[in-house]
């Protein structure tokens, strides 16, 4: 995949489809910026990448503040000089599964903060350097949850059908700008994510691989080559798109 070189910064890579695309991404000659609110996962990652012969440094950040997602453009910037991809994986998922006139507050806030807000601050300030330097690719993690309906996980819901609305009206507002911008919508895919909602529900198991016609759930090595992909200089006229990589569930 052509992103030997590129600069990338992956938020939200300490773990899961985040540590996946990180490393893919160092596999690929690319210099990986792990970044996560979890300072030593980040580290890890970076030092796995490095330990396989690729090159890579951690810089923490939490994607809900501002002043941290301009730091590490920043930091990013200082040490490589520019930022070719920007890959916006961080998220997380409500603390209760509650329908609607029961989601608490605090769930709403927490994830509109991260998953949403944290999309738009990292967009805006990736594009401002894209724009300076005359290129650029974003790549944001959607879910199946942005592009079809999800039970009792409103808050969740809102932020993905957000990131897809976003991807898709930045995309249109840099085409000719030579920044791409798109989304993947990974289904139900194994990750701390999925085992804390499993855990929270262990009912769903059995219910969820029954909705997926591969009868299976995603691993993050399948999501984190979509991500690269879309990275990549082998998709040069992809803008604008979302890839679902969910066996076959939103069929
Ligand atoms: N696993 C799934 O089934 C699934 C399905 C669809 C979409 N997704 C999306 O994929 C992305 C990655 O999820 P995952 O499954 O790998 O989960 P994960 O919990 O394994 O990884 C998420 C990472 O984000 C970090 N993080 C959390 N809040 C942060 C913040 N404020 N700032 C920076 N980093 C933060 C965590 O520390 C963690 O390392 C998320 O956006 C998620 O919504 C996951």
């Amino acid at each position: 995949m052509q992103v030997q070189n590129k600069i990338v910064i992956v938020t939200g890579s300490g773990s899961g489809i985040g540590a996946a695309a990180a490393k893919h991404f160092g596999r690929h000659g690319a210099k990986v910026v792990v970044s996560d609110i979890k300072e030593e996962k980040a580290k890890a990652v970076s030092e796995e990448i490095k330990n396989a012969g690729g090159e890579a440094i951690a810089i923490s950040a939490d994607v809900a503040d501002y002043k941290e997602v301009k730091s590490l453009i920043k930091d990013t910037v200082g040490q490589f000089g520019r930022l070719d991809v920007m890959v916006n994986n961080a998220g997380i998922g409500p603390e209760h599964l509650y329908k609607t006139a029961d989601h608490t507050l605090s769930d709403w806030d927490n994830v509109i903060a991260v998953n949403q807000t944290g999309v738009f601050y990292c967009m805006k300030l990736a594009l401002r350097q894209m724009l300076e330097q005359g290129n650029g690719n974003i790549v944001n993690i959607a879910s199946l949850a942005g592009l079809k309906a999800s039970l009792n996980n409103l808050s969740y819901s809102a932020s993905k059908f957000a990131v897809v609305g976003m991807t898709k009206s930045a995309a249109l507002e840099y085409a000719s700008k030579n920044i791409r911008i798109n989304a993947v919508c990974p289904g139900y895919t194994e990750s701390d994510l999925l085992s804390k909602l499993l855990n929270a529900r262990p009912d769903m198991d059995e219910m969820l691989k029954r909705v997926i016609p591969m009868n299976r759930y995603g691993n993050v090595e399948e999501i984190a080559e979509a991500i690269v992909w879309l990275a990549s200089d082998n998709t040069k006229f992809i803008t604008g798109q979302t890839i679902t990589l969910d066996g076959g569930t939103s069929l």
